[in-house]
């Protein structure tokens, strides 16, 4: 028997690249059923059409179905490839420009877009995860939903024997364009991160040899050498957003050159440059609904309309292989490292053993095994800390319902400076998300 993958979210933006990548591998996973499962009907039955004809006309075998009913997508599933978004892009940029309008970071996984994402997302996840319990409980799930970092503090609080494994393709996608710099294969090099979700850094990058590069890279970033990094992600890097991220990652880096940080350290570190970029008329959210939304599900409709795919193509990218390469790595028991979200446990000497972090890891069937990275410096663990807090802090609201614990992990987020701004972006943000978060008492 081989295996049935399920993508939860399947109607997403983000689900093309992740299907041309499981189609072209589909034999080395034993992949023989896909089902793509989403509430949303009409986004589904567009993607699920279109791949449908797609995978047949490209000579794939593989069994292909969409649903919105989550038993018949759940029952007999070995891998779930988890992307959710509750309430779309639409309420992405709805939250942006309440923060923006208050003068504070509305970025859907910083500052309190990411809250506001969190109250939402959270609920949705736990549903989702007891129905896997039920339905398929040996599956193993692999979970791209974002804010990932508070989500990953609320499953693996709330079901710490799931198999689930918390990632992000950013800090491979930052890796590929230092592997670049060097003209080196990804592949040879070793890299040793620390941190938490779009919140880490990395202290090491050793070559094949075992030398480590990153005080090169200092060395030039500070020289004035270099001012950005190249991307190596096809998808990025014509994307004028990630062209500015990138530079402003070389910068955050000049002025704190003791580690490299992830390129959303900018949200907390430099916040007030981010909001001199934002236009509260096209926020991300916007530029994501009128670009990628509009272009996959138009080209869908093209395809379905014209009977054929045969002139139409996914693209293979970063997003999508990180997902499919972690799932082999689980199916061959490879014990490859990747960089996962985990509860700490030690990996970081002198931080909270129960919180999650995200730090290498050798991944294989029985899951993920953290490697340690010691202690960590007094700069990077204070922020790590405060932020840990507001996510520890989130969770509960949004578990509880609680409208004091919501404002008090509205003031641990850095971006929050004073209780008026906090608590009025906070009612604001509740009045605009009623049909989503959890009633506030
Ligand atoms: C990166 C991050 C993801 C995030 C995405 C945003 O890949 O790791 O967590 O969702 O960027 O992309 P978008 O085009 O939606 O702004
Ligand atoms: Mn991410």
């Amino acid at each position: 028997m081989g295996h049935k993958f399920v993508m939860v979210g399947g109607g997403s933006t983000q689900s093309p690249g992740i299907l041309e990548v499981l189609r072209q591998r589909s034999e080395e996973l034993d992949l023989t059923d896909l089902v793509l499962y989403d509430i949303d009907e009409e986004r589904v039955s567009l993607l699920g059409q279109y791949t449908k004809m797609y995978y047949a006309e490209t000579g794939s075998s593989v069994n292909v179905s969409y649903t919105t009913d989550i038993d018949e997508a759940f029952i007999g599933a070995d891998y779930l490839f988890m992307q959710i978004r509750p309430g779309l892009n639409r309420q992405r940029a709805i939250d942006e420009k309440i923060c923006i309008q208050n003068g504070v970071v509305g970025q859907e996984t910083c500052g309190l877009g990411g809250f506001s994402f969190a109250m939402r997302v959270i609920p949705a996840v736990m549903e989702i995860i007891r129905k896997v319990k039920e339905l398929c409980p040996d599956a193993w799930i692999l979970n791209y939903t974002n804010p990932e970092a508070i989500l990953s503090e609320a499953i693996y609080r709330e079901f710490p024997e799931a198999k689930v494994l918390c990632i992000c393709d950013m800090p491979i996608s930052i890796e590929g364009a230092i592997a670049k710099y060097f003209n080196k294969d990804l592949r040879d090099l070793t890299f040793k991160y620390f941190g938490m979700n779009h919140f880490g850094w990395w202290t090491n990058v050793y070559d094949e040899k075992g030398h480590d590069l990153l005080p090169q890279l200092r060395e030039d970033v500070l020289s004035g050498k270099i001012d950005t990094l190249l991307q190596s992600n096809e998808e990025t890097k014509s994307d004028q957003y990630w062209i500015d991220t990138y530079k402003q990652m070389i910068s955050l880096f000049k002025r704190f050159p003791d580690y490299f940080p992830n390129c959303y350290l900018q949200y907390y570190l430099t916040p007030d440059e981010m909001l001199e970029h934002d236009d509260i008329n096209f926020t991300r959210g916007d530029y994501v609904q009128q670009g990628r939304e509009k272009r996959i599900y138009e080209e869908c409709r093209r395809v379905i309309a014209a009977g054929t795919a045969k002139d139409s193509s996914l693209h293979a990218g970063v997003h999508g292989n990180y997902i499919v390469d972690i799932a082999y790595a689980i199916i061959h028991n490879t014990r490859e490292r990747f960089t996962v979200n985990k509860k700490n446990h030690g990996a970081i000497s002198n931080f909270d053993p129960e919180a999650v972090v995200e730090v290498p890891a050798y991944v294989g069937s029985m899951g993920a095994e953290t490697i340690n990275i010691g202690n960590i410096p007094t700069f990077q663990k204070g922020l790590m800390e405060m932020q840990k807090a507001y996510e520890k802090k989130t969770v509960d609201a949004a578990l509880t319902g609680s409208y004091q614990t919501a404002l008090e992990a509205v003031m641990l987020n850095k971006t929050i400076p004073n209780y008026t701004i906090g608590k009025k972006v906070l009612d604001e943000l509740y009045e605009a998300n009623k049909d989503y978060w959890p009633v506030l008492k």
